[in-house]
């Protein structure tokens, strides 16, 4: 006989997963604010994908393409791919999920480094399977500990290229050795979420080596150059088997009409993610120059985005520099889920936001530690 006391239980391993918190986006008692805690793009969508938007909402009701198609020709065409290997999702996150639960089986493990996205333990969890930790080395990931986590089980390995919340990198020949010591069934996920932002001629997202292997994929997000991350929309470049299993679980209408008509559009504007990348490429240089020499460590970034060091000192902390910017209209993301307490993470913002940051980051150092 049922007992009165029993209720719906989750699977434990869901209960032991921390919810994903997401950057703040205000300050109470503060009508505007510069919201610098999710790496958005300063520069907001190409006005074209906004009108592209605009004009799907005259067809609400109907369903939209559940394959994406128009979309996935479009990103095929930019990055000269095939469009039968690409898959397109709600956001990246959606991708990350779809491919723990495809390919984690209850117990296997899936790799990450140490400061790598938080969603991959999440994703891990919640299919079954057990968050595998490799030690980073001057907060970037290490080929040699990742791959001397590797063991029987291991079934996943998520590497971010360039990482959040570090905005480090590895460079391709790097991501080529990581790739060379797995096994054959261990399947390395490339998020390249920051690709665009990357001027380095060392680096690769990776599409060379998803087009020449059969146990990697690259997924890439149109949140951060495209400044269309509300719309969730993220896409996988990977070989065709992984592409027809994630076609067996994901929602038949993942990604809505609006976002692939803006989707497209947005690829197709090439001037505005080159205006976006250029805008980055001003402004993150003068960010860490300026920055680091308040005294406040600057994490070398190749992203949209830079990791601050703030010392131990009463005063001075992470948390007391988060306060003393969120009450000036300026807010950051604290990475302490990282492990990274004496840290924040600062996108790069519009030229306002930037300068107004250094400004009061040299209010907050020059003066007595601040404690309010
Ligand atoms: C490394 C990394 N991957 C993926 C994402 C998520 O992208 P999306 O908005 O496409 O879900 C983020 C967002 O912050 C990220 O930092």
């Amino acid at each position: 006989m049922l007992t009165k006391t029993l209720r719906p239980q989750p699977r434990a391993e869901v209960m032991a997963i921390d919810a994903y918190v997401p950057g703040k986006s205000d300050v109470a008692g503060l009508a505007k604010v510069h919201k610098l805690s999710s790496n958005e793009s300063p520069l907001g969508p190409s006005p074209r994908a906004v009108e592209a938007f605009r004009a799907a909402g005259a067809d609400l009701a109907a369903y939209p393409d559940g394959s994406s198609r128009l979309l996935r020709e479009a990103i095929a065409r930019r990055y000269g791919l095939d469009v039968e290997q690409i898959i397109c999702a709600n956001g990246s996150d959606e991708l990350f999920a779809l491919l723990a639960h495809v390919y984690l089986s209850p117990g296997d493990e899936g790799l990450y480094s140490q400061y790598g996205f938080l969603e991959y333990p999440i994703c891990i969890r919640a299919a079954g399977g057990v968050p595998v930790i490799a030690d980073e080395t001057h907060e970037t990931a290490d080929v040699d500990a990742l791959l001397a986590k590797v063991s029987a089980r291991t079934k996943l390995v998520f590497l971010a290229n360039p990482n959040n919340p570090t905005g480090t990198y590895l460079p391709f020949a790097e991501v080529k050795r990581l790739h060379a010591g797995l096994p054959s069934d261990v399947l390395l996920v490339l998020d390249a979420a920051y690709a665009e932002y990357v001027s380095r001629n060392d680096y690769a997202a990776g599409i060379e080596l998803v087009a020449t292997s059969e146990n990697v994929v690259m997924t890439r997000t149109f949140s951060k150059i495209c400044g269309l991350a509300s719309l969730r929309l993220g896409w996988a470049y990977a070989p065709a088997a992984v592409i027809d299993a994630l076609n067996r679980v994901r929602a038949p209408f993942n990604v809505n009409g609006p976002a692939i008509a803006a989707g497209v559009a947005a690829i197709e504007d090439a001037g505005h993610v080159a205006t976006a990348a250029e805008h980055n490429a001003r402004w993150l240089p003068w960010l860490t120059e300026k920055i680091a020499a308040l005294g406040v460590g600057v994490t070398p970034s190749v992203a949209n985005f830079v990791l601050l060091h703030f010392p131990r000192q009463a005063g001075r902390t992470a948390a007391d520099a988060d306060r003393f910017l969120s009450a000036r209209g300026f807010v950051l993301r604290g990475v302490a889920a990282y492990g990274l307490r004496d840290c924040l993470r600062m996108s790069v913002g519009t030229e306002e936001a930037n300068q107004g940051v250094v400004a009061a980051l040299a209010e907050f150092m020059q003066d007595g530690p601040h404690d309010r």
